[in-house]
Formats: structure tokens, sequence, C-alpha cells
């Protein structure tokens, strides 16, 4: 089972999960980073810049790979994925940019974008923590529902949902790319801890739908119920629709002093 986390808001969710990251790249100063995009990391990602700051942590070796980008944006685009991971992650924590990568959305060469991005994780050893949001339609990365846990990085096509769900980031609806190429299910399984963050009511249902719903193709989310170290950080809202919430909360208050997160 994954482990429920319920705070009261996003910056204590952000405080918390930046902790796990300095931890690791205290441990790993070249750990490998999971890094998701849209509004959820950014509490984590703003957290993690100050206590980098704060505390002076060396994150020059740290490595990166963004989960997924969309197809076909001109580069530069102020809403690739690319640009985002700039602009919020690798400018204000101080990373290397030649150590993060991001996949290549570009429509030239876009038949091996996907197994390129594979073989640059394998070399990579593979990945330490992976940040994950979720889309109210249970997606993680872009694996919309009906995606195989077994699948690797590809293209996808967003559904109607996720497109109106991130038309706030573009002029209009009809601006959101309709493809992206985003690591599959499978990928994100091999990350050796998912770190899930998810906020507000219209996150409610496809949290509880990852952390007890049936695990179903059908529900892209509950894929981390397979994986042996996850972790759910969520606030109110966003675990308001939990059945076994007592539980987690209890488990949490008497978690034994040697477990980390
Ligand atoms: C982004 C990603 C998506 C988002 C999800 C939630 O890299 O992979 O799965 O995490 O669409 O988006 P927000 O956080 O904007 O609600």
């Amino acid at each position: 089972m994954a482990e429920i986390v319920v705070v009261s808001d996003q910056q204590s969710a952000g405080e918390l999960s930046a902790q796990i990251m300095v931890d690791l790249i205290e441990r790993t100063p070249d750990a490998v980073l999971g890094l998701a995009t849209g509004s959820t990391p950014l509490a984590l990602y703003r957290a993690l810049a100050a206590r980098v700051a704060d505390i002076g942590l060396d994150v020059s070796r740290v490595r990166g790979f963004a989960l997924d980008e969309y197809v076909g944006l001109p580069e530069g685009h102020p809403e690739s994925y690319r640009s985002v991971i700039t602009r919020e992650v690798v400018e204000p924590l101080g990373l290397t940019p030649a150590l993060i990568h991001v996949p290549n959305g570009s429509l030239d060469g876009i038949e091996h974008a996907g197994p390129d991005y594979e073989e640059a994780l394998t070399a990579a050893g593979g990945v330490d923590v992976q940040v994950l949001g979720i889309g109210t339609d249970g997606h993680i990365g872009f694996n919309e529902p009906g995606s195989s846990f077994a699948s690797a990085t590809r293209v996808k096509t967003l559904t109607e949902q996720t497109r109106r769900d991130n038309a706030r980031f573009f002029a209009s609806e009809a601006d959101v790319p309709m493809h992206c190429i985003t690591q599959g299910l499978g990928t994100i399984l091999r990350a050796r801890h998912l770190l899930l963050l998810a906020f507000g009511e219209g996150k409610a249902d496809a949290v509880a739908g990852a952390v007890e719903g049936p695990v179903s193709a059908s529900n892209p989310g509950s894929a981390i119920q397979l994986h042996p170290h996850a972790t759910v950080i969520v606030d109110e809202a966003a675990a308001s629709r939990l059945q076994n919430l007592a539980y987690y909360r209890y488990a949490y208050a008497n978690k034994p002093a040697w477990q980390t997160l």
C-alpha cells in the first residue's frame, strides 16, 4: 500500500516533499530526480529551491528527467515542458542544464524519441524519486486511461478532458497540443520511489481511484499500488474521498521513528 500523508496545505506538502529530496541529494549528490510539470509540484519546487539556498546544498551534479512533453510546440514555447522545467526547476534550484532531460517533442525524429529517452534513463541508472501529479481523469505522466502498465516512453493522444484541464496554460483549448510524449507506466514503475502529490477537491476522485480503486489500466494512477515504495501527499480536500482515511492518519501518526518517508 502507498503511504498516505494528509497535510493542511500545499506549502506543508511542498516542505515535506522538499525534505525527501534534500535527504536524497545529501546521500547521493548525483541523484536522478523524476520531474513532473503542471501546477501541483510547484509548491515542492519552491520549497526545495528555498532549502537548497538556505543550507547551501550542492546540486551541481543532480540529474533530472521530465515525465513528459507536448508534441509539436515550437522550440522555446513558454508552455513546452522544456521551458517550464527550465523556469520552475532548473533556474530556481541552480541545477546544471546539461544534466536535465526532457523527452524530445519536436516532430522531426518523433518516431525514435521514445526509445531514445528510455535509453537515456537506463544509462543514467534509473530515477531515484519520481514526482507525480495526477490528472482529473486519473492519468499520471500523460498516460491516459487505457495505458498499459508495461508501457514505455511513447507518443500518446491527450483526452479531451486533459486538453480542457490544461487550456488554462494556453490562449484557448484549441491551442493545447493533441499529442504528447510521455514516460510509460512501466517506466514510472521502475523509479525507486514514487512521490505523488495532489491538492483540491477536483483531484479527490482521482486520488481515491489511484490509492483504493481496483488496479486497472482504465485508472492509470492505480499503477502506484504495484510499487513497493509509493508516498502520496495530499491536502484534506484531495483526501476527502478516501475510504480508509482514518487508518492512514493513524498509521502516519504512529509511524516508527526510524522509518523515513
Ligand atoms: C505533468 C504530468 C501530469 C500532471 C497532471 C496534473 O508532467 O505528467 O500528469 O501531473 O496533469 O496536472 P496539474 O498538476 O496541473 O493539476
